[in-house]
């Protein structure tokens, strides 16, 4: 569990890269495959530890899923009602995204359960689910300070209810229409601020009849969800260190293929277009009902912004990769409203800000955000405390450092994108494995 990256300094990114299926996508294809009846094909699945927990998951309580072969999955979906009592303990691993849904799914069921996770997941906040969904009638019991484990004592006779969220969170909205689908009456949700919505758009494409009302999502309990096919986009966020590596790397020119351009997602895209970076969106196109397009990603100068807020939810997975890109941009960034970053896979405000200053950046932690001053940096040896994103933030860093970049404790890499040290090297990312 101590892989560590070593970086060389330079390099450039070119040629056409393919990054793996969109993770939010990935779980919800498995959940909503699961509870539909007939059997869901799913193509361009993402093989990480993550959705593979998600897939185990729902194995164990009685799904017949086959595969995943070369990103191809079958899932034999049992119906709404026919799920059965796990029995292990459920694990969730490092995702967040399975615990929070699945504590939605799962206090509907007619059984008791429990999930649990890694270190990094048991320290993360679960009162987000537990409480409004208690509001429903759930009975979820979280360890001490509202963390994982959950034990769950299943309620089948939920109660729809109206709620609006006081964090703008995709996980949150999706733990409550997943029990809104057995919930009696309408479940409304109101977000404080636009989030990704895959979960609607999957929910209507399994045929489940999802309302949308301004900043209000509804569902009432009592449908079916019928199998279908689902294809799975490259996911933005794993594209996005290639589009801050192109942009900071001189002379790159690479693109991205079949990448998930979902409004609710593409934040990352708007950033670094005001930073100043060479994007091109071509032949925007659909797939299993998201939008998907290449992305064409130039050097160019960055120069430091404001980040505006009301972008912050829908790029709210790309900030270690956009610190990198500020570091390497002329004057100041400055992030705010996103105090969620400190509660994710690790804290990203702090461990972000431990590495800049590890590799010599100007970088300076708020309590919601990031002060950050570009211009050049050293190199060095950076913690990324197991989070998969921000190894791969340090790793991209590495095109524009002046000495080699150390990256420790990248094991969790895996959890969102298996073989990303080959395609970054194929893409010209002079980076090595050490054991
Ligand atoms: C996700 C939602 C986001 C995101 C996470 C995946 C999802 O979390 O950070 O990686 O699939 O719904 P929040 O909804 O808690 O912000």
């Amino acid at each position: 569990m101590t892989a560590s990256y070593s970086v060389q300094p330079g390099g450039r990114l070119g040629g056409t890269v393919r990054v793996p299926g969109d993770k939010s996508v990935s779980h919800r294809s498995i959940i909503l495959g699961s509870i539909a009846t007939g059997a869901t094909r799913i193509t361009g699945f993402l093989e990480g530890e993550d959705a593979l927990a998600t897939m185990n998951i729902f194995r164990a309580l009685g799904v017949r899923i086959d595969g995943p072969t070369a990103g191809e999955v079958a899932v034999n979906g049992v119906g709404l009602r026919g799920l059965r009592a796990p029995n292990t303990v459920l694990d969730c691993g490092n995702s967040g995204t399975s615990m929070r849904l699945l504590a939605g799914l799962l206090a509907a069921q007619p059984f008791d359960c429990e999930l649990t996770g890694d270190a990094s997941l048991r320290k993360r906040p679960m009162r987000r689910v537990a409480e409004p969904l208690a509001a429903m009638g759930a009975r979820i019991e979280p360890a001490e300070g509202g963390r994982p484990p959950l034990r769950i004592r299943g309620n089948p006779s939920l109660r729809g209810i109206d709620y609006a969220m006081p964090v703008a969170s995709a996980q949150v909205k999706s733990a409550l229409l997943l029990a809104g689908l057995y919930a009696s009456g309408t479940t409304r949700v109101t977000e404080p601020a636009p989030t990704r919505d895959h979960t609607e758009r999957m929910l209507a494409a399994f045929g489940y009849a999802v309302r949308r009302d301004g900043a209000t999502v509804s569902v009432s309990g009592g449908g079916t969800l019928r199998a279908t096919e689902i294809a799975v986009p490259a996911d933005v966020s794993s594209a996005a260190f290639f589009m801050v590596g192109a942009s900071i790397a001189p002379e790159s020119d690479i693109t991205l293929e079949a990448v998930g351009v979902n409004p609710t997602r593409t934040g990352v895209i708007e950033i670094l277009r005001r930073m100043g970076a060479d994007l091109t969106v071509l032949e925007p196109r659909e797939l299993g009902g998201e939008p998907v397009a290449d992305i064409r990603v130039r050097s160019a100068d960055l120069q430091g912004i404001e980040i505006p807020r009301e972008l912050v939810p829908l790029a709210i997975d790309e900030f270690p990769a956009l610190f990198i890109a500020a570091a390497n941009a002329r004057g100041r960034t400055v992030l705010r409203g996103a105090e969620e970053l400190r509660v994710k896979e690790s804290d990203r405000i702090q461990v972000m800000a431990d590495g800049l200053a590890a590799i010599g950046a100007q970088a300076e932690p708020t309590p919601d955000g990031m002060v950050i001053d570009g211009g050049a940096y050293a190199g060095g040896v950076v913690d990324s405390h197991g989070d998969h994103r921000i190894a791969m933030a340090f790793a991209m860093a590495a095109l524009r450092a002046r000495a080699k970049i150390v990256v420790r404790d990248c094991a969790n890499v895996a959890t969102s994108f298996p073989g990303f040290v080959e395609t970054s090297r194929r893409a010209g990312l002079p980076i090595e494995e050490l054991a």
